[in-house]
């Protein structure tokens, strides 16, 4: 187990080591630069970049070849962070156990540096030097699906939409899957695809993505609750605030205790159908289900 901890903290470190030279290029104004480094580098869990190099790996590859590809996703996440903080949003004072960017650099800034970020995440995301251009674009159009349109901006509208509704489980599973999966799925769908992996290894780990993305958000509602502000970085109880629809509003915190460890173990046994090792993704999926911010 403590294996597993040490591989956590060493993808943690060259994700973070990649930011660190990433933001190291000034870009002006000089306060766009702070307000970009001041979420990317607040310390978030960087599940997202691990979860694609853990797939590229299981499959064969070297995680380092697609580092940038990899910390595109966190650049994209900490733009979703950003803007789902704003007050016209979720409307929270606390990220990452800091102030969030809009109390620190304003509104504008704050959206400013949320575009900043999911725009230059493509043009990390392309530059390779190890990876065909033909598996860069596949990469990409999966990237800009899930992200957007077809991802996680419909969840997020949707969300903002079912504030204050009677919870039912269509509108709740489709918000959830498309917030908080669409991400998480395409990152481990990009490790596959950037991989030498066949068309049924990259079924079985998209079917594992969506199901501990789906199995993310459940357990991130259930910690809005049951955790303390300090522990998560992040206010507790905002989702009953806000009266946002999430698991446990709908079937109570036991009943979305279990839906998150039944969409893990099948996250799991989709993992052990693949061509290759899946061992770090079964001990990520449960990482997912047992973390505790
Ligand atoms: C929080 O994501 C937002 C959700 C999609 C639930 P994380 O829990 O991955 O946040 P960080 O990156 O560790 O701060
Ligand atoms: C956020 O869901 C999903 C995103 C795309 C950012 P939440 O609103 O529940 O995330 P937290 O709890 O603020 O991190
Ligand atoms: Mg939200
Ligand atoms: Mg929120
Ligand atoms: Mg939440």
């Amino acid at each position: 187990m403590s294996s597993f901890k040490d591989y956590l903290n060493n993808n943690r470190d060259l994700v973070n080591s990649f930011l660190e030279d990433y933001l190291s290029e000034p870009f002006l104004p000089p306060k766009l630069h702070e307000s970009v480094r001041y979420s990317l580098m607040a310390g978030g869990k960087r599940v997202r970049p691990i979860l694609c190099m853990a797939a590229y790996e299981a499959c064969g590859g070297d995680p380092k070849d697609i580092l940038p590809q990899a910390a595109a996703l966190e650049l994209i996440h900490t733009y979703s962070l950003v803007h789902d903080d704003l007050p016209a949003m979720d409307d929270d004072d606390l990220r990452r156990g800091r102030p969030t960017n809009h109390i620190v650099f304003g509104e504008a800034m704050a959206i400013l540096a949320g575009d900043a970020l999911l725009t230059d995440a493509f043009r990390i995301f392309s530059e390779s030097k190890t990876i065909s251009a033909e598996k860069l674009i596949a990469g990409t159009c999966e990237l800009a699906a899930s992200a957007g349109i077809f991802g996680m901006v419909a969840g997020q509208a949707q969300d903002i939409i079912s504030e204050k509704a009677e919870p039912d489980r269509e509108t709740l599973e489709f918000i959830h899957l498309n917030k908080t999966a669409a991400l998480i799925k395409c990152a481990v769908r990009i490790g596959a695809l950037l991989s030498q992996a066949g068309p049924d290894t990259v079924d079985h780990l998209t079917e594992y993505g969506k199901k501990i993305g789906l199995a993310f958000q459940v357990v991130d509602d259930i910690l809005d609750i049951v955790s303390s502000t300090e522990e998560l970085g992040k206010p507790s109880g905002s989702d009953q605030e806000k009266s946002k629809m999430t698991y446990p509003s709908l079937y109570g915190i036991e009943r979305s205790r279990e839906i998150a460890a039944e969409l893990v173990d099948n996250a799991k046994t989709a993992a052990g159908k693949i061509e290759g090792d899946p061992s770090i993704l079964i001990d990520l999926a449960d990482y997912l289900l047992e973390r505790t911010n």
